[in-house]
């Protein structure tokens, strides 16, 4: 048996299921019960009967699984597969805008740590985040910790005073307009897709911004041959699986190191050990479940 018969083989044994994100890399894509993004992934923990989650992504992501269905044991792959946004949120700025505006809706999106969840109203995807937001009666609203998402947001909702966080991703900040430009001459019939974690401008001079799920239902959609992704490379498995007469150039600084950190020998031996385990404190988690239900409650609408 392989490695890969091996875990599949473990999860039977354990009533064990494996969610993965689309950034994760494509071999445990394969292996995985439910693959994809962040929204998905949070939603389907709901509706899941089995005992065990096997969480294939960043710690938050596990987290959030843990908080939102706590009978339930998530384990983490590795624990030091962390996502530095998640940490780029602030307490006391929290704070300090409530007492700044009567009105007002902290937003938070879900690449945060749980005591962030647990100190705001509602928590947002980047595929649910526009709808979200619009749909709050709060004309003030303060995103965090992604400055990038909330000025994405801001250009779509005139109408709100957005506040933006000071967090970004390092992986999709660090894609600039210049990089894209250059992309765009080397293939010219291209179209550019961009997740909202990139800079407004490079936001700006694409043809479709979304989230992951939404990149590859555009990109499967289009009549278009060719894309420029402004995302995390570990999109190309489905969208090459899915599109296999297409062609994607991904830009090359799209790399999650703390996506890649995770190995089919890490998904096997987290299933044998069982003690890599998300863990949140009571409190924190229920408080954080909250924003987390308030979340799937309104895409539910
Ligand atoms: P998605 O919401 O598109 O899954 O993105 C999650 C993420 O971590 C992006 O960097
Ligand atoms: Fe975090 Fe960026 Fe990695 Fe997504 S791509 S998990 S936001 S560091």
């Amino acid at each position: 048996m392989n490695l890969s018969q091996k875990i599949r083989e473990l999860c039977k044994e354990k009533d064990a299921a494996i969610l993965a994100h689309y950034y994760v890399d494509g071999e445990i894509q394969d292996i995985a019960d439910y693959v994809g993004d962040s929204f998905y992934l949070a939603n389907m923990v709901k509706k899941l009967p089995n005992k065990v989650i096997v969480f294939c992504g960043v710690t938050f992501m596990g987290e959030s699984a843990s908080i939102i269905n706590p009978d339930k044991k998530v384990l983490i792959p590795d624990m030091s597969a962390e996502c530095p946004m998640a940490g780029m949120a602030d307490k006391k700025e929290i704070i300090a805008m409530r007492e700044k505006y009567e009105d007002l809706a902290v937003v938070c999106y879900i690449n945060s740590s749980a005591k962030t969840k647990a100190l705001c109203d509602v928590c947002v995807t980047s595929s649910n985040a526009l709808n979200i937001v619009k749909a709050l009666p709060q004309k003030n609203i303060y995103m965090i910790p992604d400055g990038n998402l909330a000025r994405w947001i801001a250009g779509k909702l005139p109408d709100k005073n957005i506040i933006p966080g000071r967090g970004y991703c390092y992986v999709h900040h660090g894609i600039m307009v210049d990089d894209v430009l250059k992309a765009k001459k080397e293939h010219p019939e291209a179209q550019v897709l961009t997740h909202p974690e990139c800079r407004i401008e490079v936001c700006e001079i694409s043809d479709y911004v979304g989230s992951t799920s939404d990149i590859i239902r555009f990109a499967s959609e289009s009549s278009c041959k060719e894309f420029i992704v402004c995302t995390e490379i570990g999109v190309s498995h489905k969208l090459n699986a899915q599109n296999p007469q297409k062609t994607f150039h991904f830009i090359k600084k799209g790399v999650c190191n703390s996506m890649r950190k995770l190995t089919l020998e890490s998904v096997y031996d987290c299933l044998i050990n069982e003690n890599t385990v998300a863990e949140i404190d009571d409190n924190i988690s229920r408080q954080a479940i909250h924003s987390l239900n308030r979340m799937l409650d309104f895409a539910r609408i």
